[in-house]
């Protein structure tokens, strides 16, 4: 059981990737300063997650099942904490969507917003009000520079994240006045099972009603640059979830946190020029007039990024 001086924080999604990471690391505080409750949906996946937390589970780290998607399992897991009491609460359940919209159905659609978007919304009313009472409380939201900027056949993963972007940017105004901080953390791409899954959807994934020119620009030009990508500006979750831990730790955190700052100037590209042609232009380019060339640039970065080679030409020191 969490102590009076140590913070309860619970987060959602910890059978894999970055929410796995997340608890492991605050689990594992060398001063203790944290009792984390690790959710997941399905608790028949807990292995990993408990192979990772080692002598920590049962005593800085609690597991519970919890499903954000159903009413009764996010009611019946905040009840079950003694006095209700999340001091951090950390939105990082999600699922992708990838492809050509014609190719995808409204009901898995709507899927990926009930779990990005009103999973989150659900969990956040559930914690608000007790928090409220408290005057105190840390809402954290797993978003994605794809909650600041658009990608192409991403188009409905986008909008769910930027569905959250403006949920929080507007309620974070309201629980400021009830000492309640909002964090959202935008990374870019992370090696986590979040890849393999998309990919393990787009090769089962078919094309009715696609033309063909659209089959091709998504498998041909599309998906190669993205695995570029992937593998160029990928980071590890270990990486997201220090970053996490920076922001619990910073007296005064900030609102937004993109974790990968090769992605600052795409987004600042975005607020350069209000008309948003820059940013529409500019993808439009690098996708279908520069593929090749992106090839060359991704490699460039890819060694840019390798950390050696960052320490010595970069940092400061
Ligand atoms: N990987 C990236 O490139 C990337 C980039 C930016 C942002 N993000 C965001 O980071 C977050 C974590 O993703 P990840 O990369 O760590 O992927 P991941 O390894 O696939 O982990 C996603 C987690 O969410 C859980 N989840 C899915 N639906 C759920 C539900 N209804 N209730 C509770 N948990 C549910 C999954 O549980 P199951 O095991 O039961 O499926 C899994 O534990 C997501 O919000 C994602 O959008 C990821
Ligand atoms: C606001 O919350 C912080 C912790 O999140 C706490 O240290 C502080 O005492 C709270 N302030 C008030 C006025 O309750
Ligand atoms: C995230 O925010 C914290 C404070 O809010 C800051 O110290 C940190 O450098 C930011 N970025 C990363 C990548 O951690």
């Amino acid at each position: 059981m969490a102590s009076e001086e140590q913070k309860v924080v619970l987060i959602t999604g910890c059978s894999s990737g970055i929410g796995l990471r997340i608890a492991v690391m605050l689990a594992k505080d060398e001063k203790k300063r944290y009792h984390v409750i690790a959710t997941m949906r399905d608790l028949k996946r807990k292995d990993k997650l408990l192979e990772a937390a080692g002598d920590a589970y049962g005593k800085t780290l609690t597991l519970k099942a919890l499903d954000v998607c159903e009413d009764e399992s996010v009611r019946q897991c905040i009840s079950s904490i003694k006095d209700r009491r999340v001091d951090v609460l950390i939105n990082n359940a999600g699922i992708g969507l990838l492809g050509p919209l014609e190719a995808i159905s409204m009901e898995e659609m709507r899927k990926v917003f009930e779990t990005n978007f009103f999973g989150a919304v659900r969990m956040i009313k559930e914690v608000m009000v007790d928090m409220k009472k408290r005057r105190r409380g840390h809402i954290i939201v797993m978003s994605s520079v794809m909650g600041l900027q658009g990608v192409v056949f991403n188009d409905v993963y986008t909008a769910s994240k930027f569905a959250m972007e403006g949920f929080c940017e507007s309620l974070a105004v309201q629980l400021l006045k009830f000492n309640i901080t909002v964090s959202m953390i935008e990374p870019g791409p992370v090696h986590t099972e979040f890849e393999v899954k998309m990919m393990d959807e787009v090769a089962k994934m078919e094309y009715p009603g696609v033309d063909p020119d659209t089959v091709r620009y998504f498998k041909d030009v599309y998906l190669p640059s993205s695995v570029d990508i992937f593998e160029a500006m990928g980071q590890t979750p270990e990486e997201i979830a220090r970053c996490v831990k920076k922001v619990l730790e910073s007296g005064r955190p900030r609102f937004r946190n993109l974790t990968n700052s090769l992605y600052t100037p795409i987004v600042a590209m975005k607020y350069a020029d209000e008309t948003g042609g820059l940013s529409v232009h500019t993808f439009y380019n690098l996708l279908f007039n520069f593929g090749p060339l992106m090839h060359i640039t991704m490699s460039i970065l890819k060694c840019l990024t390798c950390s050696c080679f960052r320490r010595r030409t970069i940092s400061p020191n």
